[in-house]
């Protein structure tokens, strides 16, 4: 079943998971150790799904590549930068709590994150705007094949799996608008061997012997040593 939400569409079951999601706000550096971005990025065409904040579309753009962010929340930004700088006060109350940083690596997240919204809703930025689109992860308003690379950090994996029918709706989705060869990464990939979600490793499951069905190559791929790996899917 669909919904119409402002003016974007959505699952009935995904209108919940966008309600409880927040938006985080990720500098270009951050998204490039959990996403495996090709070397020559220039002319590819890149898609980020649930980009909330993060300025990766914007520097993609920079260096050269066709990048388009989608968002549920950039149906509207008021509300969108409203609940940031909520989210931002309770994250700078935590952060001055937290007794295992010193002041001086305090002070460079603080900065780096109030630099990062800024940046997002600068002036200067304003024009990119465009290249941020209200949508959601099941509903890509793309055409087939337009894509070289799809990618989600911390939104498809880490919001949508626990509803196997909007996570299934979301590759299927991806993997749509990817052309032959293009890659869809996902991150963080928590492989929860531990069974503490038996539904969600039933999902990441399902997905795994669909793509084998349809013979499409995936790897759980590390991204360091402390960092969770991502899960790279590579269509043929
Ligand atoms: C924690 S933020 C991640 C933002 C950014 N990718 C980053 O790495 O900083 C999660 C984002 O997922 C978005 N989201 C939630 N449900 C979604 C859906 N069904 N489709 C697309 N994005 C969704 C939220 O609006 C939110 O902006």
């Amino acid at each position: 079943m669909r919904l119409e939400q402002g003016q974007i569409t959505v699952l009935k079951q995904e209108q919940a998971i966008i309600e409880n999601s927040y938006s985080s706000l990720k500098d270009f550096i951050q998204v490039s150790f959990a996403i495996d971005f090709p070397k020559d990025i220039s002319g590819k065409r890149i898609l980020g799904v649930g980009e909330g904040l993060s300025e990766a579309t914007l520097r993609l753009r920079e260096m050269g590549a066709e990048a388009w962010a989608i968002d549920p929340k950039y149906a509207d930004m008021k509300a969108l930068r409203k609940g940031l700088e909520e989210d931002l006060t309770i994250f700078r109350t935590w952060l001055l709590g937290d007794q295992s940083m010193t002041d001086s690596e305090k002070y460079i997240i603080m900065r780096r994150n109030t630099n990062t919204v800024d940046s997002f809703f600068s002036p200067n930025d304003n024009a990119n705007r465009q290249y941020h689109i209200a949508a959601s992860a099941c509903f890509l308003p793309f055409a087939d094949r337009t894509f070289d690379l799809y990618f989600s950090s911390y939104a498809v994996s880490s919001f949508l799996l626990p509803s196997d029918v909007v996570f299934r709706q979301a590759i299927d989705e991806g993997l749509r608008v990817l052309r032959p060869g293009g890659e869809l990464q996902l991150y963080p990939w928590v492989p929860n061997e531990k069974g503490d979600h038996p539904e969600e490793r039933a999902t990441q499951e399902r997905l795994f012997e669909n793509l084998q069905s349809r013979s499409i190559a995936f790897a759980v791929e590390p991204t360091s040593y402390t960092t969770p790996p991502r899960l790279k899917i590579t269509l043929p």
